[in-house]
């Protein structure tokens, strides 16, 4: 059998959220973002495509890094109205059987003995089909407005994401033995409290004795996405990640983010294969090139120069603002985003000034096009998974959901000709339609597994 390559839709809660300015393109509905038909219309559409999972980027505060200053944010809809990730999801499980639902949570603001609980309680009600994007977030705006006088510099922000999984490894794997529930009516038993266990946590960030508020779901701990793009970042996926995200202009950057990866998997004595690698792609699909070039056009017409500048300056975390549209881009270490930089300042085919790297961030936040036909898409999407070692592709969009509708009614079906795609679902749960059939739990090379501490109640 062809090696099957995997597919997640990217979205945010928020109007045209990753093609800055396209919410004024005749065909995004990225406007009703607010109702609940929005959400449940998508999840059927990636349903239908047999996707592995919604993807719901997030951020918790608004890019006021350009000109000091959030007036452009509002002004272009950069990511604002930004609404809970969270809150759709039990809609969209209810209208769908098999997609998975990854919202993206910060260990740097959540507490992780009630995100815990609010992971679990989710993982029952979607059957087992709950993911979680785990970050650090990078914007000043977000820390201030939670608690915290600055930002965290990134070192102790991935130093406290470690422990937050560690506390919530402990909670979900070892709090609650699995057969713990016993509903034991003639003794009077709903649940052994032998069987229920404080975790007793107490380290640097963290003192959580526990025990866990809810009994084990279906994947106990949900399956764990990442997408850090520092030194850092890299190493705190290769130890927790089940599946990295990524952003890549070229095959060669990806070549060299695989095998970094795969290597510092190894490195942490995991299998190098139990992280799915997918980067992301925007498709431009027409039914020739030449229409897919001439909406490539009409798209990047749509894209706001300032609102794109205040975006990248968020991602970035300089200020744009001061900035010769046509000097060329530094190299240089971030607190922020470093990979968003990256892309612009480590592409060895090309120098990147800034007004080239903003009308490239316009349109999918400056991730790769595939453009063309359904046929040369689903090519370079061989390509990209055969040389370039991806696992599957995180598919983000131009305008909403139209990219993915389009995706799924024509690249969906030629993936699936040349035998590289799946038909139907294998499995049950998220961590099965992703790793195969019975992995429904972490498998025993992940960290979570090695803790082993249920300690005496
Ligand atoms: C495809 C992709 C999606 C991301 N989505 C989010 C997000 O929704 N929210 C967020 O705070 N960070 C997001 N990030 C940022 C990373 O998760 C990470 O926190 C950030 O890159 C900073 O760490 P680094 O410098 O190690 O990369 C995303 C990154 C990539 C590549």
């Amino acid at each position: 059998m062809k090696k099957q390559i995997h597919l997640n839709g990217f979205i945010q809660n928020s109007p045209s959220p990753h093609s800055t300015g396209l919410w004024k393109y005749k065909e995004d509905q990225g406007t009703e973002h607010n109702q609940l038909t929005y959400w449940i219309n998508a999840a059927k559409t990636l349903e239908r495509g047999k996707f592995d999972a919604l993807f719901i980027a997030d951020v918790l505060g608004t890019y006021s890094v350009y000109g000091n200053s959030h007036d452009s944010a509002v002004k272009h809809a950069v990511q604002l109205p930004a609404h809970d990730p969270i809150t759709p999801i039990a809609a969209m499980a209810a209208a769908t059987e098999y997609l998975g639902f990854a919202p993206t949570i910060s260990t740097t603001y959540a507490q992780p003995y009630s995100l815990a609980r609010q992971l679990s309680t989710l993982d029952h009600l979607t059957g087992g089909r709950l993911a979680w994007n785990v970050v650090t977030s990078y914007l000043e705006s977000e820390a201030v407005n939670l608690g915290l006088s600055g930002r965290l510099p990134k070192e102790i922000r991935y130093d406290r994401a470690d422990e937050f999984l560690e506390v919530v490894y402990k909670l979900w794997e070892y709090s609650w033995e699995v057969d713990a529930v016993v509903h034991d009516k003639k003794n009077d038993t709903f649940a052994d409290p032998a069987k229920v266990h404080t975790i007793n946590h107490e380290g640097e960030f963290f003192k959580v004795p526990g025990p866990h508020l809810v009994e084990p779901s279906l994947q106990q701990t949900p399956v764990l996405f990442q997408a850090g793009a520092s030194p850092k970042g890299r190493d705190f996926a290769a130890k927790h990640a089940e599946a990295v995200f990524t952003k890549n202009h070229s095959l060669e950057a990806l070549k060299s983010y695989t095998a970094d990866i795969r290597r510092r998997t190894k490195q942490q004595g995991r299998d190098p294969h139990n992280v799915l690698i997918f980067p992301m792609i925007l498709p431009i699909i027409g039914s020739t090139e030449e229409e897919a070039h001439a909406k490539l056009h009409e798209l990047t017409n749509h894209v706001s120069y300032e609102g794109t500048a205040s975006l990248l300056s968020g991602h970035t975390g300089i200020d744009f603002s001061a900035y010769d549209p046509d000097q060329y881009l530094q190299d240089m270490d971030t607190d922020a985003v470093q990979g968003n930089l990256d892309m612009y300042t480590k592409d060895p085919n090309k120098k990147w000034t800034l007004r080239e790297a903003i009308k490239n961030h316009g349109l999918g936040n400056g991730t790769v096009k595939f453009i063309g036909t359904p046929e040369q898409i689903a090519d370079q999407i061989e390509q990209w998974a055969f040389e370039g070692d991806a696992d599957g592709f995180n598919i983000a969009q131009a305008y909403s959901p139209g990219t993915f509708t389009e995706f799924v009614d024509h690249v969906v079906p030629e993936l699936q000709k040349r035998g590289i795609y799946r038909k139907e679902y294998e499995g049950e749960t998220l961590r099965e339609n992703m790793f195969g059939k019975g992995r429904r739990h972490l498998p025993e090379d992940h960290p979570a597994r090695k803790l082993g501490l249920i300690q005496p109640t």
